[in-house]
């Protein structure tokens, strides 16, 4: 009874957030960077086809589905170490570094380079396994000599520990944005990988949200760039006025402050992930898309609703592990954060409000992010039809970054690449990993 309700109040809150489209469109300040209204729900189309294979692939199994990253490493034989590392602000994360492929017969000599694998929002290690036979990202690095460390964010259901503070009925918690991740996890992180490795830089790949931590991460902190070899940036996510995914409502809701605090007081933090970890971690109810949910298919489909669906590039036999995966936990202040981004047109600090920034920032307005400050050699990869971050948002990105960092700015040779086919599209290693490989090759060990 509970969970019949759950979908139909989602439906319902889907069906509100279609109707203020419109609105929401009208708010945007600047129609330079409004360009694109929101795109409307549209249950038809590419959507259907969608909602008739994930019907479908509701009746299957993947042998992965229920695996959690380690388990997936040892499933297909590489060797790997889980550390826990303490972040400055006391979060404690789960990172996993793959140490050697079956495939490479002998042990390199040499110093192995290392890539440090950031993901995105609403995911975590485990996406980085969709292309079957080693064709997914941190496998062919591994099988090409480098060292992979896959991050976990804070939040996710890999890293919730913390000093102090219990994911589970601490709502303080989950008072971080991906601004604290930028600079306290990506450098903690980065640490780590350079004494264990004994390394100078290392490569960082980021998928979305991954990318924005890198972008402010290296502009807050400029010497971090001093410890990165080359940032690849897969869907680059820092200027997003345009973006037209129903996501850009839903931020929007949540953008003024006094808003993220009613949410955030209501979900505890955040949306909870699709239900793999419940029963490992004795999560708390809440859940909007447990179980008997998800059969009405509402909740799984809104992975492909959210971030669009690209039927030719979809693995259908590689669906249920898909969908066991996505999504993860949310924070509700990711979403709030990123749509005072859209509101704005900006890349700018959290906004407070007026009063509590004056106290934080010394400015009524939020500070804005300077991507002059990035140094390291970084690359962007983007889809035509990502609809969260469009080709004319990574345009602009790409302007604010200084004169001679950006060593090439690829679109995706597929005129139907989203957002998510950069882990899910199942051509992903011939359209893009191939590509980070072949520049990487360029950078020597030093
Ligand atoms: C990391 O922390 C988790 C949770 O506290 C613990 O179960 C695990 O044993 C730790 N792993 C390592 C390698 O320290
Ligand atoms: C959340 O964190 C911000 C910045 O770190 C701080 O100013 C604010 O007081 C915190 N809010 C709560 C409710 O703990
Ligand atoms: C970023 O660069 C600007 C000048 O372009 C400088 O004023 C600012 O202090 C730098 N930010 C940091 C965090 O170093
Ligand atoms: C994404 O944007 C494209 C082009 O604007 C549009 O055709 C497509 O329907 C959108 N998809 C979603 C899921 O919003
Ligand atoms: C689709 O996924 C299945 C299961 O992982 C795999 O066996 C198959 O090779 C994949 N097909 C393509 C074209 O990637």
């Amino acid at each position: 009874m509970t969970s019949i309700l759950k979908c139909t109040d989602l439906i319902a809150v889907l069906f509100l957030l279609s109707l203020s489209s419109t609105r929401a469109q009208l708010k945007t300040p600047d129609n330079v960077c409004a360009a694109n209204p929101p795109n409307p729900l549209k249950l038809s189309g590419p959507f259907s086809t969608c909602a008739a294979s994930v019907k479908k692939s509701l009746g299957q199994r993947h042998p992965d589905q229920n695996k959690l990253t380690p388990q997936i490493l040892e499933t297909y034989n590489y060797p790997y170490k889980t550390y826990n590392i303490t972040t400055k602000d006391d979060y404690i994360l789960t990172v996993y570094r793959i140490t050697g492929s079956p495939k490479l017969k002998r042990k390199s000599k040499g110093v192995k380079q290392a890539v440090y694998i950031n993901h995105g929002m609403s995911l975590a290690s485990d996406c980085w396994n969709f292309q079957p036979n080693s064709r997914n990202l941190p496998f062919k690095l591994a099988d090409a000599g480098y060292e992979v460390w896959l991050g976990n964010g804070r939040g996710t259901t890999y890293s919730l520990g913390h000093k102090t503070k219990n994911a589970n009925f601490d709502i303080g918690y989950w008072n971080f944005s991906f601004h604290e991740m930028g600079i306290y996890d990506v450098p903690a992180v980065t640490d780590k990988i350079l004494l264990e490795t004994k390394t100078k830089k290392i490569f960082y790949v980021g998928h979305s949200m991954g990318t924005t931590q890198y972008f402010i991460g290296l502009s807050e902190l400029p010497e971090m760039n001093d410890k990165i070899e080359a940032g690849f940036m897969l869907a680059p996510t820092a200027y997003i006025g345009h973006m037209s995914s129903v996501i850009r409502l839903i931020a929007l809701l949540l953008a003024p402050y006094a808003q993220y605090e009613i949410a955030n007081g209501l979900l505890m933090g955040r949306t909870q992930s699709a239900g793999q970890f419940r029963n490992k971690l004795k999560l708390s109810g809440g859940d909007v898309c447990d179980l008997t949910a998800a059969k009405c298919g509402v909740c799984d489909n809104l992975v492909f609703l959210l971030f669009g669906y690209n039927a030719k590039q979809m693995n259908n036999t590689e669906l249920p592990n898909i969908l066991a995966k996505l999504p993860n936990n949310i924070a509700i202040k990711w979403l709030s954060h990123y749509g005072q981004f859209i509101t704005t047109c900006k890349f700018q600090h959290y906004d407070y409000g007026p009063a509590l920034n004056i106290k934080k920032y010394n400015s009524a307005q939020p500070p804005e992010y300077n991507l002059q400050n990035i140094t390291a050699p970084t690359y962007f990869f983007y889809g035509e039809q990502d609809n969260l971050s469009e080709p004319n948002d990574v345009k602009i990105t790409a302007s604010k970054m200084k004169p001679g960092v950006l060593k090439g700015n690829y679109k995706v040779g597929n005129k139907y690449f989203n957002h998510v086919d950069f882990i899910l599209a199942k051509d992903a290693d011939l359209l893009v990993y191939n590509k980070i490989l072949s520049e990487m090759k360029k950078f020597k060990p030093k």
